[in-house]
């Protein structure tokens, strides 16, 4: 589902705060929270956003690739992630599966310091899974347990938690 108008203003926001920053999202599908994420951005930030599906992706393309603040990479984001060095995001938006319920080590290596680790949907949704419920508190608990991040949970929108990497 595309992310809500207040995740999205939330998004922007912190984008601002990174001036030349690293950005990440972990499923770009039509590009809803890219567009955000563009928009808090100052020129010298760079986006890169990774999804499996080349047609939801499209859609972004078509309408966000001439910004040339952003990469739009078509990829497992597991596969992406692997490939990059550690510490080497200041911002990762994590807004699929993978990077957040599967390889959540993976998304929180590239994390560097001082730079924010986002995820949305932990309140019930209507497209969740069966069994998918279950996971959320897991989740939950993995990340404020995570070493060298402080992270608070938002009962807001559709049920945000954000951690910042203080080490
Ligand atoms: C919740 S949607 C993303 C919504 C988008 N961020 C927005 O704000 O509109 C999740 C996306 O993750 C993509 N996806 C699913 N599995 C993936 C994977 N293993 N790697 C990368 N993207 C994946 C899906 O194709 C889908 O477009």
């Amino acid at each position: 589902m595309a992310s809500e108008a207040r995740t999205g203003a939330l998004l922007r926001t912190v984008a601002a705060s990174k001036p030349g920053g690293r950005l990440l999202e972990l499923g770009t599908g039509t590009g809803v929270a890219t567009a955000w994420l563009l928009d808090g951005m100052d020129v010298g930030a760079h986006l890169t956003s990774v999804d499996t599906d080349p047609d939801v992706q499209g859609v972004a393309r078509e309408i966000l690739a001439d910004d040339s603040r952003l990469s739009l990479v078509t990829e497992d984001a597991l596969s992406f992630l692997k490939r990059q060095p550690g510490a080497s995001f200041d911002f990762v938006f994590a807004d699929a599966l993978a990077g957040k319920y599967e390889g959540l080590h993976e998304a929180l290596r590239v994390v560097g310091p001082g730079g924010f680790y986002i995820v949305d949907d932990l309140l019930p949704q209507p497209n969740w899974p069966e069994g998918h419920a279950s996971k959320v508190p897991r989740l939950v608990a993995e990340l404020t347990a995570s070493p060298g991040f402080s992270v608070v949970s938002l009962d807001w929108s559709s049920g945000l938690l954000v951690a910042v990497r203080s080490a």
